[in-house]
């Protein structure tokens, strides 16, 4: 067996693994994960479970493109093959690397408001810590120079959330069209809308429907329905509860991100409602 599929399966329906034509590259703690499975309920793609790590991991980079293409599912010759990895987003060498496998791939950001986006990571790290028995600093801390009182742009958290820096870079290799920008924040509160926009510019017809999705109430969250017998939530890691911010350092990152986020709306000519 390989994969899912036997031998025989991937013979009499000729199933091949197919290089991704479209890559969710972030952004960390934007929704990647939902956005992955929830396209994963289009009849016409198909995902890469795991995030393979191949663009931004010297090491896995190394390994070559057959590498990476064995790290794909079996599919259709028409199916599209979609991987998200977010540290693609923030590291240097990947949009390069990206453009010499396929300079017109599709490129999907989720992104989600800035500050919640930080605060999101901080947790995410938190507990990582925690897990460890590790004491780690609180948010504020490591937010705001302790000596400026100014925000922190070497803390990784804050210059994650800097979202256009991080675009110019991409910018450089590929056209601004071939990015699709996804309202985290809104794909979680009402994700099918989102899901449609995705859709249209993946070029695939409308399939994903409101049957597709259901609201659980004891997640807090959308959960995805594939069939009438089968459904799933995601993991318990998605969607963990923030610790509160003072609001002071809120209403600083806030400002902060400001004049970053007004030349975010620009480049990409979708403006959020962040504050
Ligand atoms: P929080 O843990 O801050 O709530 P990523 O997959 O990129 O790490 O993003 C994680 C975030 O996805 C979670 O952040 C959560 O809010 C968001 N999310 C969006 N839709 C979700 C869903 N249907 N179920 C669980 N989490 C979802």
């Amino acid at each position: 067996r390989k994969g899912n599929a036997t031998k025989e399966q991937i013979r009499l329906h000729n199933l091949v693994q197919q290089l991704p034509r479209a890559l969710i590259i972030g952004v960390r703690k934007g929704g990647t994960r939902a956005l992955l499975e929830m396209l994963n309920l289009h009849p016409a793609v198909v995902k890469a479970s795991q995030e393979i790590h191949f663009f931004d991991n010297d090491q896995n980079y190394a390994r070559g493109i057959d590498w990476y293409r064995e790290k794909m599912p079996f599919s259709f010759p028409h199916q599209i093959t979609i991987e998200k990895s977010p540290a693609y987003f923030i590291t240097e060498e990947v949009p390069e690397r990206i453009f010499k496998m396929n300079s017109s791939i599709k490129l999907l950001i989720i992104v989600r408001e800035p500050t919640t986006r930080a605060v999101s990571d901080y947790t995410q790290v938190l507990e990582g810590k925690e897990r460890k028995n590790k004491t780690y600093h609180k948010f504020e801390k490591l937010a705001i120079d302790g000596n400026t009182c100014e925000v922190n742009t070497k803390y990784k958290a804050v210059r994650t959330s800097i979202y256009t820096k991080h675009l110019e870079r991409w910018l450089k290799y590929f056209p601004v069209e071939q990015f699709h920008i996804v309202d985290g924040d809104r794909l979680i509160t009402d994700p099918l809308p989102e899901l449609q926009l995705v859709e249209r510019f993946l070029n695939l017809p409308s399939r994903i429907s409101q049957f597709n999705l259901y609201f659980n109430a004891t997640r807090g969250f959308y959960c995805l329905r594939f069939n009438i017998v089968f459904n799933k939530c995601l993991a318990g890691s998605k969607g963990r509860i923030h610790p509160e911010v003072d609001p002071t350092v809120v209403a600083k990152l806030r400002n902060f991100f400001h004049p970053f986020n007004q030349k975010f709306y620009q480049i990409t000519g979708r403006t959020f409602s962040w504050p």
